[in-house]
């Protein structure tokens, strides 16, 4: 349970019931933000879908819809149980409505609209991207604006957060995501999914200087990511290793290398940002799953000694998926008075900074499009 002061707010108490469906976590959680801004997570409930997807070494689309019908009456029960209040307490309802997997996303959403309904609640429609942005907010008090690094299975993006839903993107992967890298790395290595914690775990006993990978994006004037190079590179020496001692080396140096790229581009973003806030107080924090690594947190810091940079990272449990993130966006929402109607649609596809992706989707064709 964590309270903290989020600076700045002067709306009443609000107590949200958060759903998150979007991938392979069914997640449910009550936050209460208090008139002062001080947030409160009285319950947080994950229910994972690991053992589901396993056997296929990633997450199936349609067997995820389907765990989240199973699993979302029973995950929202324990998450009201365990807050310890009833419906009747809540003040609003926030729901995942994307990006995502849309069978998933339908799923929290329409729930979500269901208790909405039947308690004549508002209900707050968040993209999922948002819940990540503020997810930091849960374990510490962490004022707007900051430089956000959003980094996790389908997401590699720096932002400046000027506000609940006021983002700007300074730059995005134009290939693949840090922990999709994480993940498609480790299951040529063998390793059990999801990749990114057993690629960290296997990497602790490795010499990550062993294999030479390449350096993507070297010498580009912008904040963009590119790790289909890594992977396949990586994926090519994988077939090679024969010796635990090897994979080992191998799985050090691919965790160097994207430590490395998204240091080397948050550098980028940081001096951008202290540019353009001359005075101000220079806050960084990194967010999402990957956001869980060691190697990348500590490659982080660095940056932000160098760049006179404050930083924050969520508390571990909330840096991947999670329903309290989206109940504070919710709520953050709600006491700026923005609220949903209940034909809110699912959105497979919804990038932050709309505007952004736009005017420049840096891979207009093809599954990822302007999603980030
Ligand atoms: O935020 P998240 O739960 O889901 C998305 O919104 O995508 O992030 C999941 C991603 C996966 O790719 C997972 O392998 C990665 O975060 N991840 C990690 C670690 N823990 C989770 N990657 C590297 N090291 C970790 N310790
Ligand atoms: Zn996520």
């Amino acid at each position: 349970m964590t309270t903290l002061t989020n600076s700045g707010s002067t709306k009443p108490s609000l107590t949200i019931l958060g759903l998150e469906t979007s991938c392979d976590e069914t997640a449910a959680s009550v936050v209460r933000r208090d008139e002062d801004g001080r947030v409160e997570v009285l319950s947080s409930i994950v229910g994972t879908q690991f053992e589901q997807h396993a056997p296929f070494g990633g997450v199936v689309p349609e067997i995820a819809a389907r765990a989240h019908v199973e699993a979302i009456d029973d995950v929202v029960a324990e998450a009201m149980r365990a807050a310890g209040i009833d419906f009747e307490a809540l003040d609003g309802v926030a729901a995942t409505a994307g990006p995502g997997l849309v069978g998933g996303v339908m799923v929290g959403l329409a729930f979500g609209k269901a208790v909405a309904l039947a308690r004549d609640l508002p209900l707050v429609a968040v993209n999922h991207l948002e819940g990540h942005a503020v997810s930091a907010r849960l374990g510490a008090d962490i004022p707007y604006p900051f430089l956000l690094l959003l980094v996790s299975g389908g997401h590699c993006q720096l932002l400046e957060v000027a506000g609940v839903g006021a983002c700007t993107r300074l730059g995005t992967t134009i290939d693949d995501a840090a922990g999709e890298a994480f993940d498609k790395i480790a299951k040529s290595l063998g390793l059990p999914y999801p990749g990114g914690p057993a690629l960290e775990t296997l990497a602790a006993s490795g010499d990550p200087t062993k294999f030479d990978l390449p350096r993507a994006l070297l010498g580009r004037k912008d904040c963009d990511f590119s790790f289909s190079g890594l992977k396949t590179a990586a994926a090519r020496l994988a077939e090679k290793v024969t010796s635990q001692t090897e994979r080992a080396d191998l799985a050090a140096a691919v965790q160097f290398a994207i430590a490395r790229q998204l240091s080397e581009r948050t550098d980028r973003a940081m001096k951008l940002y202290a540019a353009g806030h001359p005075g101000q107080a220079l806050r960084f924090v990194v967010a999402g799953g990957v956001a869980a690594n060691g190697a990348v947190k500590a490659a982080l810091r660095r940056n932000c000694d160098d760049n006179g940079f404050s930083f924050d990272a969520p508390p571990l449990a909330y840096c991947t998926d999670n329903a309290a993130m989206i109940a504070l966006a919710g709520a953050e929402r709600l006491a700026a008075g923005v609220s949903d109607d209940l034909d809110a649609v699912a959105r497979p596809r919804w990038p932050l900074d709309e505007a952004a992706a736009l005017s420049n989707p840096s891979n207009s064709f093809g599954r990822k499009g302007a999603k980030a």
